[in-house]
């Protein structure tokens, strides 16, 4: 089994040179695909440091180079990289063709920098299909216990002391292009505790940046619990609706977007705790509920005198007596054991 992997690490290795010779080299790579990353802001030292790639715009483009060059096929369908058509009836039809097409590569590295999978951009305004399309899991690739950028961020997290975590490759790759390297991305889906372990091997503490529209500010709202019951400080920064960190540090230049951090950065209970008490606003009922619903969060932290210093906190932003808040949050605790 260990020379099967190896062979499906080969082929994705050989699979992001191509896409990003492609992208370098060929006319359509450069006409298409560079000149995006371009207009994106993108310099090439982030193209270089990140392996950035472009797929060309026909259905069997890395199928067949693959097959020139003496690669097995076998691989390439393990890997995702090469898709079987079946037919209505779910038959192998014996046609294959290439998952990625004209689309801008962002190669996905594991820890030892080895490249596992790949996400990848349409360049297509009015596209029908995905704005991104992913590898499928494969024997390499466990989207749960991957970030993205970590291969690159890791030294600068352990530096730093702080993990920044993003929703999208372009926020990871603007960000570290701004001078902010130690950022990863959960890639949009939700945390896992896979990805959270991982994290916690460089630092104890985490900074959201989700984007700031609805679906970003509940995926924050999830994934902090998470992270808080994986035992991290965690902290939270807002962007404006409709910016995300990649759109935001494009739009005010470097150093401000650091200044914006440093003043904007908020530790996860007062985050919530304003969240919370602004929907609930006059309404005691819906007050009462926020309440417990922060509760529940502060009994996600392991750490007993921090869960103390939130309860402190809560019962100052929501003006309730603390020994009353205590006496609920014990009430809760046994509930829910
Ligand atoms: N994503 C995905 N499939 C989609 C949409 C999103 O896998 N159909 C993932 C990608 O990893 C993407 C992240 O979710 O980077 C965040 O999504 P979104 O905010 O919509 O995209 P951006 O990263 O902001 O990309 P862009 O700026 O190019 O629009
Ligand atoms: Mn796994
Ligand atoms: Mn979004
Ligand atoms: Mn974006
Ligand atoms: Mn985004």
């Amino acid at each position: 089994a260990q020379n099967e992997k190896d062979s499906q690490y080969i082929i994705s290795s050989w699979a992001k040179d191509h896409y990003h010779k492609l992208l370098l080299k060929s006319d359509e790579g450069q006409g298409i695909g560079l000149s995006y990353l371009r207009q994106r802001g993108l310099n090439q030292t982030t193209i270089t440091t990140f392996e950035l790639g472009y797929s060309l715009d026909q259905w069997d483009d890395l199928l067949k180079t693959a097959e020139q060059v003496g690669y097995d096929r076998k691989y390439l369908e393990k890997t995702g990289l090469v898709v079987t058509r079946t037919d209505d009836a779910g038959q192998d039809t014996g046609r294959r063709y290439d998952r990625f097409r004209g689309r801008v590569m962002f190669p996905i590295h594991n820890i030892s920098g080895r490249v596992v999978g790949f996400g990848a951009r349409t360049l297509k305004p009015n596209d029908k299909t995905a704005k991104y399309l992913n590898s499928p899991e494969s024997e390499i690739y466990h989207k749960s216990d991957i970030l993205y950028g970590l291969y690159q961020a890791r030294q600068a997290i352990r530096a730093e002391e702080v993990c920044y975590l993003v929703e999208g490759y372009l926020d990871v790759l603007s960000l570290h292009q701004g001078g902010i390297k130690n950022v990863v991305a959960s890639s949009g889906t939700s945390l896992t505790d896979g990805q959270i372990r991982l994290i916690k091997r460089y630092s104890d503490n985490v900074t959201v940046l989700y984007d700031g529209d609805a679906a970003g500010i509940k995926a924050s709202l999830r994934g902090v619990d998470m992270l808080l019951e994986g035992g991290l400080n965690v902290r939270v920064v807002l962007f404006p609706d409709g910016d995300d960190p990649d759109s935001y540090i494009r739009k005010v230049g470097d150093q401000r977007f650091q200044e914006y951090l440093n003043s904007q950065s908020q530790d996860f209970i007062s985050f919530k705790t304003k969240l919370v008490a602004r929907e609930a606003a006059q309404d005691p009922v819906k007050k009462a509920e926020a309440i417990r619903d922060v509760l529940q969060s502060i009994a996600k932290v392991p750490d007993p005198i921090k869960r103390q210093v939130f309860l402190q906190q809560t019962s100052a932003a929501f003006s309730i007596d603390e020994q009353v808040l205590i006496t609920e949050y014990n009430k809760l605790v046994r509930t829910a054991s």
